[in-house]
């Protein structure tokens, strides 16, 4: 296999040129083709009209230095200003049912978590399903989009934003008690190219398990990261707010809450908040 992947530094560099981004990473199915673009709407939207031309998208990844649309879930903007975060999309077909699909976020939101720790020594946290804390601020987060057919999954945008080297300075100020970077965080400046290769790197490794039929490895893991599972949660969707105790994670990705009733929910997607005990 032919992989590249650089090795933390502590002098890190801060470039983000075509042709380091578009080989920072060949894994076996994530990386076979990187496009890169300087600025762009939206990886996740870009990324869906590639897979929508392509026969074989799988594992394509499309990555940006800005983006002037940048989505977070729940239609949220995502700030991306140019020359200090990551931005990036990669496309898969999992064989998996669309209700199955949250395991491919977790696998995200795990690979994201499990980079960052690696690469900056930074004990970057989950909290469900894949928003990236450190020191209990937002440094990133992962929205999946998908395509579906008669109960099958046609493709996956999984997209995902890191908070790299962007200073305080560039969030507005009501943001700031909630919003942080890994720079910010660590006093250092972090390599965006070396970073974006171990992100790749985990979630091929992830995305293989879960191929593999090994569901519950990949839920491990995630749990390993997280710092949801076990607090007094509330959730919201678009509809509903239930609050309980988060208890666990189903084979499907799904959240299991207990309610203070004593009956148990599971949930697909919301905000969860945590409350202090
Ligand atoms: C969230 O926490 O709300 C998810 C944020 C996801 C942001 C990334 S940046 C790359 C990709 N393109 C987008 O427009 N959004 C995702």
């Amino acid at each position: 296999m032919d992989r590249k992947i650089r090795s933390p530094q502590p002098a890190a560099r801060n470039s983000f040129f075509a042709e380091e981004v578009t080989s920072a990473f060949k894994g076996d199915i994530i990386g076979r083709e990187i496009i890169f673009h300087e600025t762009i709407t939206s990886t996740n939207d870009r990324a869906i009209e590639t897979g929508r031309l392509r026969h074989d998208p799988d594992g394509i990844v499309v990555v940006a230095d800005s983006q002037t649309d940048g989505r977070g879930r729940f239609g949220r903007r995502w700030e991306s200003p140019p020359g200090v975060n990551l931005y990036f999309t990669v496309l898969l077909r999992p064989p998996l049912k669309p209700r199955e699909v949250s395991l491919v976020t977790l696998a995200a939101g795990a690979a994201a978590a499990s980079a960052v720790r690696e690469f900056t020594g930074l004990k970057a946290e989950i909290k469900w399903p894949n928003d990236i804390f450190v020191k209990n601020k937002k440094a990133g987060g992962v929205l999946v989009e998908m395509k579906t057919g008669r109960d099958i999954i046609n493709l996956l945008a999984v997209g995902i934003g890191i908070n790299v080297n962007m200073p305080p300075e560039a969030l507005a100020e009501d943001i700031r008690p909630f919003i942080t970077s890994l720079k910010t965080e660590s006093g250092k400046l972090i390599d965006r190219i070396g970073l974006f290769a171990g992100i790749l790197d985990k979630l091929e490794q992830s995305y293989k398990i879960l191929l593999n039929g090994d569901k519950r490895a990949l839920i491990n893991e995630w749990l390993r990261l997280n710092f949801t599972i076990g607090n007094r949660i509330i959730v919201k969707d678009r509809n509903n707010v239930i609050s309980g105790a988060a208890e666990g994670i189903n084979d499907n990705g799904e959240l299991i809450i207990r309610l203070y009733s004593g009956q148990v929910e599971t949930v697909r997607a919301g905000d969860v908040t945590i409350l202090k005990s």
